[in-house]
């Protein structure tokens, strides 16, 4: 069987810097699947189609065309031939996602494009449910933790970067709205799997976590070792 190892967590934990390494280190491929519903969420904003409209968001999860293109400043998101990176990372997309992500028939929608991509030599997939649901038979499952403060900065950052300067106030308190609507919703919620290791980066570099998370890699046989 395929290697996958699932990076579960909430926002701004560092999930996404963690899988986008392991998946270089080990040569596996990459799922980002918070891109997969923040490009659901402008989808259907691009096309008029409110967030609420289950069945309209449906249908484009659905046919969703959609391109993940790895580039030097990482997996760059095309929609229908245009670049919407930038536009599908920010807080609106964040948002967009999220309401999009409660709805249960857009996730079902979205199951076997995720499946697929465990394909060799291995995947790293990056999510919310990928332990929970999308790959339960995985051999490592990782939950990665940090204070909302803490996301809350490493998000500012990271939109800094992006040319968005939102205060961290407001950040802060949209981070915790998500969370909240995240781990409270009925399909899928934010919850570690039973059997997923729990680490808490409020206070590791990312460095630190890689080298915590390789070690459970070797540990577990999954892969021999690394140079
Ligand atoms: O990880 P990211 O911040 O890009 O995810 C955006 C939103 O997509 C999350 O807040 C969550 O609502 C939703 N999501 C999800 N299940 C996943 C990945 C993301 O519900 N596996």
């Amino acid at each position: 069987m395929v290697p996958v190892l699932c990076i579960d967590g909430p926002s701004g934990s560092g999930k996404g810097t963690l899988a986008q390494r392991l998946s270089e280190i080990l040569g596996f491929h990459l799922l980002d699947s918070g891109a997969l519903y923040r490009v659901v969420g402008y989808a259907a904003l691009d096309s008029g189609i409110d967030w609420q409209n289950s069945v309209a968001v449906t249908q484009i999860a659905r046919s969703l065309d959609v391109e993940f293109m790895p580039s030097q400043q990482g997996v760059r998101v095309i929609y229908r031939d245009v670049d919407v990176t930038d536009r599908v990372r920010s807080v609106l997309g964040g948002e967009g996602a999220s309401a999009v992500a409660a709805i249960p028939s857009v996730r079902e929608a979205l199951l076997d494009r995720q499946r697929e991509l465990a394909r060799a030599p291995g995947l790293v997939a990056d999510g919310r449910d990928m332990g929970t649901v999308v790959f339960p038979q995985a051999p490592l499952k990782v939950f990665l933790e940090a204070s909302a403060l803490a996301r809350a900065q490493r998000r500012q950052s990271q939109l800094q970067q992006q040319g968005e300067d939102v205060s961290l106030p407001r950040l802060l308190e949209a981070i915790e709205a998500r969370d909240n609507r995240d781990r409270t919703r009925s399909v899928s919620p934010l919850v570690p799997a039973e059997d997923a290791v729990i680490v808490d980066s409020t206070d590791m570099a990312v460095d630190a976590v890689l080298e915590r998370v390789m070690s459970l890699v070797t540990a577990r046989g999954i892969v021999r070792s690394v140079d």
